[in-house]
């Protein structure tokens, strides 16, 4: 793959991971839109590469599509999505203050596979249209 000049969406690209992918894609020639929750860093890493920062939840289904728009509008049609965003919750099944909470387990599941899966969709569907 050859990204120089294409566009690309890196999801949690304000740190860890997603950082450094956004910097790699950004050093090959990729203009690169890093979406994640923590705007800040985010901002700071896309000013260094000379890309853009928009906070995004990659769970929910409005606020994705809303982001993957205002990629299009500010720096084209993504063709490329590298999906970093996630949580690690570290805790036993069952610890001395009983089971591992449900809901913390659903809030993984939420942003690393169904948040994954969200983003998926809404780039392929741009990117099918485009
Ligand atoms: N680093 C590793 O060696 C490693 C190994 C295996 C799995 N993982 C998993 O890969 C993912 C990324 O790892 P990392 O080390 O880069 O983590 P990290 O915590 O450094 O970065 C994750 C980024 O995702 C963002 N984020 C969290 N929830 C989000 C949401 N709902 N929407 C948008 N952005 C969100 C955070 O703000 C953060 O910038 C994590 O799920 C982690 O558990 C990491």
């Amino acid at each position: 793959m050859n990204p120089n000049g294409q566009i690309a969406i890196v999801t949690g690209g304000g740190s860890g991971l997603g950082e450094a992918t956004a910097r790699a894609l950004a050093a090959k020639g990729a203009g690169v839109a890093i979406l994640d929750l923590g705007i800040e860093r985010a901002a700071k890493i896309a000013a260094d590469i000379g890309g853009i920062a928009i906070q995004c939840d990659v769970s929910s289904a409005d606020g994705g599509a809303a982001c993957v728009a205002e990629v299009a509008k500010k720096l084209g049609e993504p063709r490329i999505l590298v999906n970093c965003a996630g949580i690690a919750i570290g805790m036993k099944t069952i610890g001395k203050d009983g089971p591992h909470p449900l809901d913390q387990y659903r809030k993984v599941i939420e942003v690393n596979l169904i948040g994954t899966f969200n983003m998926i969709r809404l780039v392929a569907d741009r990117a099918a249209k485009a």
